[in-house]
């Protein structure tokens, strides 16, 4: 299972493959942002990935154009809800605490 690291803890988790990021950081146990319920439309999941963004899902539409709306994006944001855990370890930055 691929493992999980959030920074700026550095807490390090496994990550159930096929999962959402966001369910990943919540099963974590760690409070991240959600409001939309993962339906690409408030971007309160933005997070920035740090490492594995390859093992991720592809940006959809929906994610691409949500992004396109939020400050502070760069070429290494995602948002959470919508970027699948794939097979590689992976690192997150998280932007927003609840
Ligand atoms: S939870 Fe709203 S965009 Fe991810």
């Amino acid at each position: 299972m691929p493992m999980l690291t959030l920074q700026p803890s550095g807490k390090t988790v496994e990550a159930e493959s096929g999962k959402s990021l966001l369910s990943a950081i919540m099963a974590a146990g760690v409070a991240i942002m959600h409001k939309c319920e993962g339906k690409a439309e408030c971007g309160s999941c933005h997070i920035y990935v740090k490492e594995g963004r390859k093992t991720l899902s592809k940006i959809q539409r929906a994610e691409n154009e949500k992004l396109d709306s939020i400050v502070g994006v760069s070429s290494s944001s995602r948002l959470a809800c919508q970027a699948v855990v794939g097979t590689e370890n992976i690192t997150v930055e998280l932007l927003s605490f609840v």
